[in-house]
């Protein structure tokens, strides 16, 4: 059974289509990025997926169960904090807690999800975390006391901490400068290699041909092109997916 099944999802906003009927499986363990030009539609699927956007029609499914069937578009705080657990997400910006050390940023959503479990449990697995990202020297560091790719790597730690069926990434490295995003790419390529799930909307094209199970071509709010990387960046048979390669 995929781990992810997407059938025909469709988001407007204000009368304009911005996904016009996406469908898609993933099994556990694999890698997908998505791939396309910008305003294609990849950072509204991923926020549909995650409940931050509420999709108008389609069905979203994570390991048989449906979270989003297009009949009920209405959910309660509690319902939709039950569906977004499916998902980590690390954004282009990382988005952690000035006032809390990277230990504190990784330790806090378990704690508040877990509120029974035993500090001393999360603790040591947010350090093990923090550790496996590289950065068991930074734990008591604040987020300005980190480089860009330091905190992105303490926001991956920090999804991974809920651990979600799937990680969701956006664009993880576009803020970066070349050589902290080869240190970010080099952990993301690592959670590949361990069979993390993970999807990933990103530019870095050659990042994406080396760790994709499945890649997808998002073109104006459809799918262009979906297969393996050989077949989507080495030979691409639609003209979008081939103009939009050939500037890379
Ligand atoms: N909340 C919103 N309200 C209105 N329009 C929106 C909203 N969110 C996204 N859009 C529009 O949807 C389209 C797709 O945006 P989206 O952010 O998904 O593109 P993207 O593929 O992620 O682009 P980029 O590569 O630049 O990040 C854009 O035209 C955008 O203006
Ligand atoms: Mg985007």
């Amino acid at each position: 059974m995929p781990i992810l099944e997407v059938n025909n999802l469709k988001k407007s906003f204000d009368g304009d289509s911005i996904l016009k009927g996406i469908s898609f499986d993933m099994e556990k363990g694999q890698t997908l990025s998505i791939l396309g030009s910008s305003g294609s539609g990849k950072t509204t699927l991923l926020r549909c997926l995650n409940f931050l956007e509420m999709a108008d029609d389609g069905r979203i499914k994570v390991n048989g169960e449906t979270l989003f069937d297009g009949m009920k578009t209405s959910f309660s705080e509690n319902e939709l904090r039950d569906k977004r657990r499916h998902f980590g997400m690390v954004f282009q910006q990382f988005n952690l807690f000035p006032q809390y050390t990277a230990l504190e940023n990784v330790t806090l959503a378990p704690r508040l999800a877990n509120p029974s479990k035993d500090k001393i449990d999360i603790e040591r697995e947010s350090r093990m975390l923090l550790t496996k990202m590289g950065l068991p020297d930074k734990l008591n560091h604040y987020p300005h006391q980190l480089s860009g790719g330091q905190q992105q790597r303490v926001a991956i730690a920090r999804a991974l901490a809920l651990k979600p069926d799937i990680l969701c990434f956006d664009e993880p490295t576009s803020a970066l400068d070349p050589e902290l995003t080869g240190e970010v790419l080099k952990v993301i390529k690592e959670l590949a290699l361990q069979h993390t799930t993970m999807i990933i909307v990103t530019h870095e094209i050659p990042f994406a041909r080396d760790v994709s199970d499945q890649i997808i071509f998002l073109d104006r709010g459809v799918i262009a092109e979906k297969g393996t990387p050989s077949q989507v960046i080495d030979s691409p048979t639609n003209e979008r997916t081939q103009k939009f390669l050939a500037n890379y």
